[in-house]
């Protein structure tokens, strides 16, 4: 039988949509990762933006994004095993940072990479700052993207 994909990122709302990415998080933060209940489902998911994609009716990959003025955090970010290393992760980080440049409030984007991933988010343009420390017994680093480059207004120099 042939297998047809039918892909799907986006931002969702709904809250069984919502529950899916909680779900997928849960299976791979909490069950790969031993991160405890208390500290997956922290109690920001209220005020995040959730994405997710869906592979033929399934939670395949989710993350959130917290925007506070014009910085916003990637959070969250997790694609099934079953899915892993076929361009999904990529792609759902590309569809965030589509988003995010399309709205004009957001110029700084930040997010704190498992040290692991540090090569998968650097193809993005971010780049680490600060130490390294743990998070949930996981050690992780700090990245920033500048979404928006200084456009110098007529006669100003840029910095
Ligand atoms: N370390 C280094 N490079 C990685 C990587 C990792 N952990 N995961 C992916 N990459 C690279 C791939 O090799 C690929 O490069 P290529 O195009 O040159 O081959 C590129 O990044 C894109 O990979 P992609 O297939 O889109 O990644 P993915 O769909 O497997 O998703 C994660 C990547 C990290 C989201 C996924 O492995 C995951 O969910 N891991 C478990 C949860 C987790 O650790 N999340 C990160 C929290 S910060």
């Amino acid at each position: 039988m042939v297998k047809v994909h039918r892909m799907q990122i986006r931002f969702v709302e709904s809250e069984a949509e919502i529950a899916l990415c909680l779900d997928l998080r849960r299976k791979v933060f909490m069950g790969e990762q031993g991160v405890s209940e208390d500290e997956e489902i922290d109690g920001l998911d209220p005020i995040c933006r959730h994405v997710l994609a869906v592979d033929n009716g399934g939670a395949v990959a989710a993350a959130r994004v917290k925007t506070s003025g014009d910085l916003a955090k990637i959070q969250r970010v997790c694609v099934s095993a079953s899915h892993r290393g076929q361009g999904l992760g990529a792609r759902m980080i590309e569809y965030i940072l589509d988003r995010l440049r399309g709205e004009d409030t957001v110029s700084q984007v930040r997010l704190g990479a498992q040290i692991h991933a540090l090569k998968f988010y650097e193809r993005f343009g971010f780049r680490p700052v600060g130490e390294t420390y743990l998070d949930a017994g996981i050690p992780h680093q700090d990245m920033e993207l500048a979404l928006r480059q200084f456009r110098p207004a007529a006669g100003e120099k840029a910095p």
